[in-house]
């Protein structure tokens, strides 16, 4: 007899500047009840953010598979990137400095591939085939490929060099603030960083996440793309889904 998958799991959303959790519905993708968030705390070194993760858990009445997102590139649980969060992480291994703090076992995965999972199971991506890219525009890009369903983990297109300069330090949300620029320039800047991406790699559909993604109507219709764009439905709770997602599918191990 094969064991039957949890219908439910926890979540947690590590990002630069919150860190959030909650438990998610796996049926339906929603949230059980509300989530909480803490500040990241800063510096954001290993045990520090551990520690977070832990009282964020604590929160809820939960005990079983916890998935945590990251934001930087996780291989075998371990962390090789850190952009916008202590560099002192590289190298580090995610599960073994959380999993003494959380309430069952963890499983780790890149910040905007688990929002790409859940939007592709639960959200603006369902029923999509072909190649489905999430760009997560926050503190940084995140990027995922999810392709007739199937995650290309720790894809880092925020990354990619547009007119000599890392395209996340043009294009990311953070930026139009720092640099208190217009709706409208910023979407140009968005539009070249689209328009790049979808040259090289002709996805079928775009989702469009991060924190902004709550104001679609500022800048999304300013944007020029032949790919067809559309704002993600889980708005800030992709992350969370996502990696309750994972905790009870699993990511690939290499
Ligand atoms: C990191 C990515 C991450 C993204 C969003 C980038 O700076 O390199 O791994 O997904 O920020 O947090």
């Amino acid at each position: 007899m094969t064991a039957r998958k949890p219908t439910k799991a926890f979540g947690i959303d590590v990002g630069g500047t919150g860190i959030k959790g909650g438990i998610v519905d796996l049926s339906t993708g929603e949230l059980i009840g509300e989530r909480y968030r803490l500040d990241t705390p800063q510096p954001s070194t290993p045990e520090s953010v551990a520690k977070t993760c832990g009282a964020v858990a604590e929160n809820f009445d939960y005990a079983g598979p916890v998935g945590l997102t990251f934001p930087g590139v996780i291989q075998k649980g371990t962390v090789m990137t850190a952009a916008n969060v202590d560099h002192s992480w590289i190298g580090t291994s995610l599960v073994t400095t959380a999993d003494p703090h959380l309430p069952g076992p963890v499983t780790v995965l890149n910040d905007a591939d688990a929002a790409g999972l859940a939007e592709v199971r639960y959200g603006a991506g369902a029923g999509q085939s072909g190649l489905v890219m999430m760009v997560t525009l926050g503190t940084g890009i995140g990027t995922a490929l999810i392709h007739d369903g199937v995650l290309i983990p720790n894809a880092e297109l925020g990354h990619i060099e547009i007119d000599g300069h890392d395209a996340e330090r043009r294009a990311a949300a953070s930026v139009k603030e720092r640099k208190d620029l217009s709706w409208e320039d910023w979407a140009k800047r968005v539009t070249k960083y689209l328009q790049t991406i979808e040259n090289l790699l002709w996805p079928q559909l775009i989702i469009l996440g991060g924190g902004v993604s709550k104001k679609p109507d500022k800048w999304v219709p300013l944007l020029e793309t032949r790919t067809r764009l559309v704002v993600a439905e889980m708005r800030n709770n992709a992350g969370i889904v996502g990696a309750a997602l994972a905790a009870v599918e699993g990511v690939e191990k290499d």
